[in-house]
This record gives C-alpha cells, structure tokens and sequence, in this order.
C-alpha cells in the first residue's frame, strides 16, 4: 500500500488541522492546493463523492478531501451544503443577524472525508453539536469566531489548538485513520 497521502483542497487551513490530527495516528500527509469544481447537490455524501474521484484524477495519487458545512436548527438547517457560498457572501455578521433575538441557536457541523484511490472509496463522516455565539469572537477561520462546540464556553476560534479536541473534523479523520490503518 502507499503511504503517504495527499489532502486536496483550497483551504490551507483545513489541511493543517488534517495533518495535526492524522498525525497523531502516524498517517503522513501532503498537501494540493487546487480547487475542486463541487456538483450542485442537497446530499454532502454525493459531492463528497465526486470530489474525491475529481482529485485523483487531478493528483494521480491516493487523495482524500473534505466537504463540511455549518446547518442552523433555527434556519431549518441553513447554510448547510451551501456554507462556502454563504460564508463568502454573508459571513459571521451576516448569519448573527439572521438569528437576531433568538434565544434558540443549537446548530451543528459535519464533515465528511473522502478517500479514493482509482479503485476502493471510502467516506468517514463527523459531527459536533453546538451552538452560535453572540458576537463575533477573534481568530479562527470560517465559522470559528461564532460556533461553540458543546462541553465549553468558548468558541472554536477562542479554543485555538484545542478546537481539534472537539471538531468534526477529528471525529470524521478519526473514523478515516481506524478504516485506513486497516486497508
Ligand atoms: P467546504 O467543504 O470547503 O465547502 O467548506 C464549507 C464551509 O464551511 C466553508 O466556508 C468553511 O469556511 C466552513 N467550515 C468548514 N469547516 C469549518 C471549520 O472547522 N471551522 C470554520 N468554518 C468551517
């Protein structure tokens, strides 16, 4: 089996948190900054999917990518799948103000990780519940500065390095990392 790994994606940040966390399961990865043309799709599973298959083409290596989104129980589940679009047009002010005066504001993330290799392919996905803040905290990136996982008082950004003690990301690459170590 090959070893190394490569994390396609735009987002230098994600793959920082992969490669810390993967770490921590002596899995090795590298990184591809390339963007990744995502299907219009209701179903994360179905452009995770092809995004996967999109990669490897492109890297002509075993990849794995991501595709999360941010879902607001008070906005019956908004922006979801369309959290990159929302994040760029909105962004955290944007979303504080459509939730303005609610006391309910549980939401949660998922991410699901898609592995291919030309052949075999696999999806781990992860979640954490929490709920949106009321300002804007400092640092992060994304939704970090407004998401408080569940279990704390702070929100991811305000976590800084512990963020990957409870991110859904962790949960989906440490599913990934059990199936991988096994393949
Ligand atoms: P995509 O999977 O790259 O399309 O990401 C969806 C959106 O969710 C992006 O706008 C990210 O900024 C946001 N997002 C995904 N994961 C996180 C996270 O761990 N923290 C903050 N924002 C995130």
């Amino acid at each position: 089996m090959e070893k190394n790994i490569t994390f396609a994606s735009t987002n230098q940040n994600k793959f920082l948190e992969v490669q810390s966390i993967l770490s921590t399961r002596n899995i090795s990865v590298d990184f591809s900054q390339i963007h990744l043309v995502e299907i219009q799709s209701d179903s994360l599973e179905g452009i995770a999917r092809e995004k996967a298959k999109t990669a490897f083409a492109k890297v002509g290596r075993q990849v794995i990518v991501e595709d999360d989104g941010l879902f607001i129980d008070n906005l019956g589940g908004f922006p979801g799948q369309y959290s990159s679009f929302v994040f760029r047009t909105l962004g955290n002010d944007g979303i504080l103000k459509l939730l303005a005066g609610s006391a309910k504001r549980s939401a949660y993330f998922r991410s699901l990780i898609a592995f291919y290799n030309g052949i075999t392919l696999s999806i781990s996905d992860g979640r954490v519940d929490g709920r949106i803040s009321d300002r804007v905290t400092e640092g992060g990136w994304g939704y970090d500065p407004i998401f408080v996982p569940d279990g704390t008082n702070l929100t991811f950004a305000e976590l800084k390095k512990s963020k990957n003690e409870y991110s859904h990301r962790k949960r989906a690459l440490e599913k990934f990392a059990l199936w991988y170590l096994k393949f």
